[in-house]
């Protein structure tokens, strides 16, 4: 007797890391009702395009590409389409409008009820679910890494958010923060080392805020600090990395703790998002250009081997030639060796939103974002150079984009690095000599 074909499943996935966790806990989900993963729109019988909102331009994105499985759709009306995620979330009643758009919408706490909403869409009805939780977790769902390398994997720790950066829509996407259990996070990791992963990032919008409240709810049982030490402890085979931090809440311990194990990565990224203190009190940040560079001390001085990234905004309303010049400042006084750089992106019904004018021409973000590119070009460039002729210990990911001769893998400090491949494949720890570098990468010959 044949089995009968599953259903199968495509996945897209915008956004963060967290989008990119969650797209896996959706495919556990749906592979316990029998779908099977599938690579390409076209052989679906359910796509899901999992969205971000956290600027304008992610948004419009997934509004082209659902027109392109729309059309496809027409082409194969048996195909069911589902938009979910942190914009699904946001613009629940501007996609139900859109005549015969989607058949699903489901918000990022709703994804257990993903096969409800397929099965409600197969009647004709839309299935639809944006409620937002206090609780949900995904504790106890082991995502399906389907898309992943076999070497590392990203962990969620957390969900939500309960800051209120002015500019961030992520709050109103993602809800109030909660902590997931620490027994499931490291029953997680375990299963991921026991199949060979080398390599975690433990996800979560604050990581520094992560708390696990004793029984009776009056001591913390578990901090961050905490749980990075139990997790780094699995196994010494077992990189851990993770993000992210926030200026106002990193603690010492936490990095004390990443100074007394060496598998916890050399690496923080700790977004600045300004180096303006008028400009940070109007983001709503909760700490000052002072505060944030006293952070950067603590960095240097507890952990001096570590790199340091950060995300920046340019263009933040009200934002002065001066308050440019002073994040270009902090650029090279912290001496980042990585930054994620944006154009402010107003979002409706933020507080920047609702209370300040987005008042720096277009024309002068571009400017701005261009000269930090630069700037920050540079910058990687000088934080590389000193790790040429040096050997360094990288994790194997997988063939270099250019040839199948080469890998790349990452060094502690997550700086890329390519190397021949000789006898060694991902997953493979191995020591490299640096001969050369660009901004982006270390190049061993
Ligand atoms: N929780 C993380 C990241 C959140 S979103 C944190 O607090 O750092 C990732 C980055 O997107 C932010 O750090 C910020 O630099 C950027 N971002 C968020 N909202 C934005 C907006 N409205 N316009 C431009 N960039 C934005
Ligand atoms: Fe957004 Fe701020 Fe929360 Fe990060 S900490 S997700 S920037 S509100
Ligand atoms: Fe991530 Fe975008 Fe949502 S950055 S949290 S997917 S709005």
């Amino acid at each position: 007797m044949t089995s009968p074909t599953p259903p199968l499943l495509y996945i897209e996935t915008y956004g963060c890391q967290m989008n990119v966790n969650d797209s896996e806990v959706v495919a556990s989900v749906m592979r316990e009702h029998g779908y099977a993963m599938c690579s390409a729109a076209e052989h679906a019988d359910l796509a899901l395009i999992n969205t971000c909102a956290v600027r304008e331009n992610a948004e419009l994105r997934a509004w082209g590409r659902l027109a392109e499985l729309r059309a496809l759709k027409r082409k194969n009306p048996r195909l069911m389409l589902g938009v979910i995620g942190c914009m699904a979330e946001r613009l629940k009643e501007k996609l139900l409008a859109q005549e015969q758009a989607v058949d699903l919408i489901a918000g990022p706490d709703a994804y257990r009820e993903l096969p409800n909403l397929v099965s409600m869409a197969k009647t004709g009805q839309k299935g639809v679910n944006v409620e937002l939780s206090r609780e949900e977790t995904y504790a106890e769902i082991a995502p399906v890494r389907y898309d992943g390398n076999g070497v590392s994997a990203f962990v969620s720790i957390m969900r939500g958010c309960n800051n209120a950066c002015s500019y961030c829509v992520v709050p109103y996407t993602r809800g109030a923060e909660r902590s997931r259990n620490v027994q499931s996070i490291l029953r997680e990791v375990q299963a991921l080392i026991d199949s060979g992963y080398r390599e975690v990032t433990l996800l979560g919008q604050n990581v520094d805020s992560y708390s696990v409240r004793s029984d009776d709810g009056k001591t913390v049982a578990c901090s961050f600090a905490q749980l990075l030490e139990k997790v780094a402890m699995l196994s010494p085979a077992l990189r851990v990395r993770f993000s992210t931090s926030h200026p106002k809440d990193m603690s010492d311990e936490v990095l004390r703790v990443m100074a007394g194990h060496r598998n916890i990565c050399k690496s923080i990224h700790l977004p600045a998002q300004s180096g303006s203190s008028r400009v940070l009190e109007l983001m709503n940040r909760k700490y000052t250009r002072e505060g944030y560079l006293e952070r950067i001390a603590a960095i240097r001085r507890i952990l001096p081997e570590s790199s340091i990234s950060t995300d920046l905004i340019a263009g933040f309303c009200t934002e002065t030639e001066d308050d440019h010049q002073q994040t270009l400042s902090l650029m090279r006084e912290v001496g980042y060796d990585f930054a994620f750089m944006f154009m402010y992106s107003e979002r409706p019904n933020t507080k920047a939103a609702r209370r300040y004018k987005d008042d720096v021409p277009e024309e002068v973000k571009v400017q701005r974002l261009n000269e930090m590119i630069a700037l920050q070009s540079e910058l990687s460039l000088k934080a590389k150079l000193p790790y040429v002729g040096k050997s360094v210990e990288v994790l194997a990911e997988g063939f270099s984009k250019k040839s199948k001769e080469q890998l790349f893998g990452r060094t502690s400090q997550n700086m890329v690095a390519v190397f021949p491949c000789g006898s060694h494949s991902a997953g493979d720890y191995l020591t490299v000599t640096p001969t050369r570098c660009t901004p982006a990468t270390l190049i061993c010959a």
